[in-house]
């Protein structure tokens, strides 16, 4: 890429004043020697945003934004640089820089290695097609599930053994030099003769964002190290700068401003046959900034994948912490997490593509991730531990480079502490519908209430209102009984309610009638006996599913450490969400009802349980109380 002289730029800059660029954007008055108007950058009412054609400046006083014209292009329309300056070059009537003859050289050279690496590629394909490629194809076909129509798309090939590339290639006239540079040939050390680099390994071709092949993963068919060999940087391929699958993505993430980020090659395979053909990968590395701001230009909130198990996790987190100073207004990132050690490749082959849906459309905001990581990091059963914890809170958020998204981080903190540990309201008049389900924890409760709980299921991406509310119902569920379970000191104040909610799943709804029978009838409330209890009766399965799960990562409170009053706190909440939703879906049941057949019994219906959800909340949050 062209690199442009300072005289070059300031060519332009003296060209085309800033109010111009700023002007075509923003309502511009003149104040003396700059102009004012309201930030594009912010959501104001009063002005504070400056313009300074004498500097050359534009200034942003509310989110401190400050910048010259190719910046405020490249923020405010999306542009890279140099599509900035190409595009106010332009306008100023000022000549693009040509290139040096180095430049020319290197391009030259770079498009050789291009050539070479596409060759090498052609090679794989082949050999995958030919009797020596008969078990990586029964391997990619068999094994891996994947159609024709797939393996064509993905590219995907065999390295045989032996020195195939390096044979094939040389014969046919490419430079040694070129296919050692693109380290598809690795030198011979001590004089003896350069051999390819992949041998008898499933090839995974890695594309540049125009689709062109500039490196190589290669994996065994069955057990062995490396299992994925991958190509070393070369000046065509940089790992930390590129997504696997880009160029194929592009086309679905662009349209539906949405990216899917997997772990792996297959996973990103996979997910395109099942239909999420906007997925792409990091390439064996945690996600880089660079990669983030990648992502950004095709979503706004890409959703990252990760296994629920504890790599999974510390992965997701991760990437959270590495996400938290680059984030902008408006760009965040969403967090779905696989249960039960799963990748998507075995989700969309073993359950389907409905159930990876789900999956997706659970995801979890970024700001979600980061609380419940705190919940789940450091205690907050006293005063002085909450005010560690809030100072933990704050530092996080401190973490977030950018004024606005950081000042909203804080707030967000502040709200759901309050949330965590306000004194108890009195009772709202004429709210009594669910009247005793709420008795475990009426007035007289020494535990905190209305604990802040994730909001689930965000957005709806491909599946329906309905299957959508399922899953959070029997995710809210698998919640109550883990916290339930892992805290058997707060049974008494919730067994009452735990016992009148039938669970959606049988399986687990018979768990849950088990273990209220054990814990009814013990004395002391010991959780290893109850589990071993349980797993004799034929729940282990049922019960390491559940406790080891991804629902910790949205439910910090059902952990076994935490406090008792925080996991009453949570249950609480989670329950009153469950009816909440329950009392919703009634309601609009009743209203389609009446619209549909409009008479006096379905009025009455409605009538009575609007009565139950009594006058409109103040608070969304807030499931009310009895
Ligand atoms: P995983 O080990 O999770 O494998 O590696 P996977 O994607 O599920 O692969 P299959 O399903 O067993 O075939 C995730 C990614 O980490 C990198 C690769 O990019 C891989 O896709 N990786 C993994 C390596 O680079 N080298 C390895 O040895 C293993
Ligand atoms: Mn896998």
């Amino acid at each position: 890429m062209a690199t442009f002289t300072p005289q070059f730029l300031d060519e332009i800059r003296a060209r085309i004043p800033v109010s111009s660029v700023v002007g075509k954007r923003v309502k511009l008055i003149r104040r003396g020697r700059e102009y004012i108007g309201l930030s594009p950058f912010s959501n104001e009412k009063s002005p504070s945003f400056t313009v300074s054609d004498e500097k050359g400046f534009y200034h942003c006083f509310s989110t401190q934004e400050h910048g010259d014209i190719f910046t405020f292009l490249m923020k405010t329309q999306n542009l890279s640089f140099p599509e900035a300056v190409e595009r106010l070059a332009e306008e100023a009537g000022v000549e693009m820089p040509r290139q040096t003859r180095e430049e020319v050289q290197e391009a030259a050279r770079v498009t050789l290695l291009q050539q070479a690496a596409d060759a090498g590629c052609g090679v794989f394909e082949e050999a995958l097609r030919g009797p020596e490629g008969r078990r990586a194809l029964a391997y990619l076909r068999e094994s891996r599930g994947l159609t024709e129509e797939t393996i064509k798309r993905f590219r995907l090939g065999y390295a045989p053994q032996g020195n195939a590339v390096k044979s094939k290639l040389t014969a046919r006239g490419v430079k040694e030099d070129l296919l050692l540079e693109t380290r598809l040939v690795s030198p011979g050390k001590d004089g003896r003769e350069s051999f390819d680099f992949f041998r008898d390994r499933v090839m995974f071709p890695i594309m540049d964002a125009r689709g062109r092949p500039v490196a190589f993963g290669g994996r065994v068919m069955g057990e062995g190290e490396p299992k994925y060999l991958n190509s070393p940087d070369t000046p065509l391929f940089h790992k930390g700068q590129m997504l696997y699958g880009l160029s194929l993505a592009r086309e679905k993430a662009s349209a539906d401003r949405e990216i899917i980020v997997a772990e792996g090659y297959m996973d990103v395979i996979a997910l395109a046959q099942a239909g999420f053909t906007n997925a792409v990968a990091p390439l064996g590395t945690a996600l880089t900034e660079t990669q983030i701001a990648l992502l950004w230009r095709f979503a706004p909130e890409p959703i990252l994948c990760f296994d629920g198990d504890k790599a999974g996790r510390a992965a997701a987190l991760r990437a959270a912490d590495r996400a938290l100073p680059v984030l902008k207004p408006g760009f965040s990132l969403r967090f779905a997490i696989m249960a039960g050690g799963k990748d998507p490749d075995e989700i969309c082959r073993r359950q389907g593509p409905e159930a990876m849906a789900e999956v997706l459309a659970g995801a979890l905001p970024l700001s979600e991730v980061v609380w419940n990581q705190l919940l789940a990091e450091h205690p907050t059963d006293t005063p002085e531990r909450r005010a560690g914890f809030e100072a933990h809170a704050m530092a996080k958020a401190g973490q977030i480079e950018d004024e606005t998204v950081r000042s909203q981080y804080r707030q967000m903190f502040k709200n759901k502490l309050y949330e965590l540990f306000r004194p108890e309201r009195p009772a709202a008049p004429g709210r009594t519908g669910q009247g005793k389900a709420f008795r475990g924890s009426k007035a007289g409760s020494k535990f905190p209430r209305g604990a802040s709980f994730p909001q689930v299921f965000p957005r709806p991406a491909a599946v329906s209102e309905d299957a959508r509310s399922q899953t959070a119902r029997a995710l809210r569920e698998r919640i109550l009984l883990a916290t339930a379970l892992n805290h058997p000191e707060i049974i008494e104040r919730v067994e009452e309610r735990l016992g009148a909610l039938m669970f959606s799943d049988a399986r687990l709804d018979s768990l849950r009638q088990s273990a209220l029978l054990h814990l009814a009838q013990t004395q002391e409330l010991d959780f290893a006996t109850l589990r071993a209890q349980l797993a004799s009766q034929g729940f282990a399965q049922e019960l390491a599913n559940l406790l080891d799960s991804d629902i910790y990562v949205h439910a910090g409170f059902a952990k076994p450490l935490v406090a008792a009053a925080q996991a009453l706190a949570g249950w609480d909440h989670t329950y009153a969400l469950i009816q909440r939703t329950d009392l919703e879906a009634d309601l609009k049941r009743a209203e389609q009802d009446l619209a549909e057949n409009p008479s006096e019994q379905t009025f009455a219906a409605l009538k009575a349980l609007r009565e139950q959800t009594g006058p409109a909340e103040d608070d969304d949050q807030d499931p009310g109380h009895p």
